[in-house]
């Protein structure tokens, strides 16, 4: 049986074949120097891409600590062939406890990083609470999804975000392709490996009609399942009609659904009612 650092070993090598963009950056990048002694502290999704993003800007020069963003989504054969293999510095492991999940994200801070990556919010906020230390040298960072902006723009409007954050989400090229297609495949890819199910016929109900749920639900339709749409902002509510959906909200749709999937970065959209 395939030892699972090589099974590691060979999703790095795939994905960095297909990232060729990436590939242009790293060569200039290192050719100028920018990242020449850099400390950086990344919490991603631990996985082949954000694995070759990782080992990139270690070869362009930086010094690079990461952790998961994710208690649930590290691909636990990447992270040990990032380690073993490639020796860079991965705390993470899928399934990881809340309590375990923080002492990594501390464990990549305790470098005194110079510039923060982030998913989702969690290890600027740290940044901004327990380890207000490490302000002092952090010039500045970066946040890949919609939540963590969310959570960030709140905290600048009260004046409490202390160093400039640059939005990923914001480029077209992010939320567009990652967000509506890139979430749109995985989604269905996650759910057909957890169900074993077929969509097509299926009820497939999507809560919330924003990049991700778009995509979500352009792909379940392309599968051939009854896609039903509840969405709070009625402007997008009308536009998932004019795309060919039943709209209808959440307590309506799930007596009839098969499938229900959600993609509002809210918490209790299905509850117990
Ligand atoms: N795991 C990943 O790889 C990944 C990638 C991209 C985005 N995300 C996350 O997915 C979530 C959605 O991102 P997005 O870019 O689609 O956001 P978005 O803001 O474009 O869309 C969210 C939609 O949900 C709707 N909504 C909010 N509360 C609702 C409720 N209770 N019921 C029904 N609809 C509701 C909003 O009106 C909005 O249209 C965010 O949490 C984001 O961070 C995850």
């Amino acid at each position: 049986m395939e030892r699972d650092v090589e099974k590691g070993v060979k999703r790095l090598k795939w994905a960095k074949d297909h990232m060729k963009v990436l590939k242009r950056v790293r060569e200039s990048v290192k050719k100028a120097g920018h990242l020449d002694g850099v400390k950086i502290s990344m919490a991603l999704h631990v996985e082949a891409k954000t694995g070759i993003l990782g080992l990139s800007l270690r070869e362009a020069g930086a010094t690079v600590k990461m952790a998961s963003c994710n208690p649930l989504s590290t691909d636990d054969s990447v992270a040990k062939a990032l380690r073993e293999e490639y020796g860079l510095d991965v705390y993470a492991k899928r399934g990881e406890s809340e309590e375990e999940y923080y002492k990594n994200l501390n464990l990549i801070l305790d470098q005194d990083p110079d510039v923060i990556i982030d998913d989702g919010g969690d290890l600027i906020s740290l940044v901004h609470t327990t380890r207000r230390d490490l302000l002092d040298n952090i010039k500045g960072g970066a946040e890949e999804t919609t939540t963590g902006i969310v959570r960030l723009r709140a905290m600048e409007s009260e004046g409490k975000l202390e160093f400039p954050v640059m939005s990923v989400n914001d480029a077209y090229m992010k939320h567009l392709f990652d967000n509506r297609y890139g979430t749109g495949q995985s989604t269905i890819d996650g759910l057909l490996t957890a169900t074993n199910l077929q969509v097509s016929g299926k009820n497939f109900l999507v809560g919330g009609y924003g990049w991700c749920g778009r995509g979500i639900a352009m792909r379940a339709k392309g599968m051939g399942a009854n896609v039903m749409i509840s969405e709070v902002d009625p402007i997008k509510a009308v536009e998932a009609n004019m795309d060919g959906f039943e709209v209808l909200p959440m307590h309506e749709g799930i007596k009839k659904a098969d499938f229900v999937v959600t993609a509002t970065g809210c918490k209790s959209v299905v509850d117990e009612e």
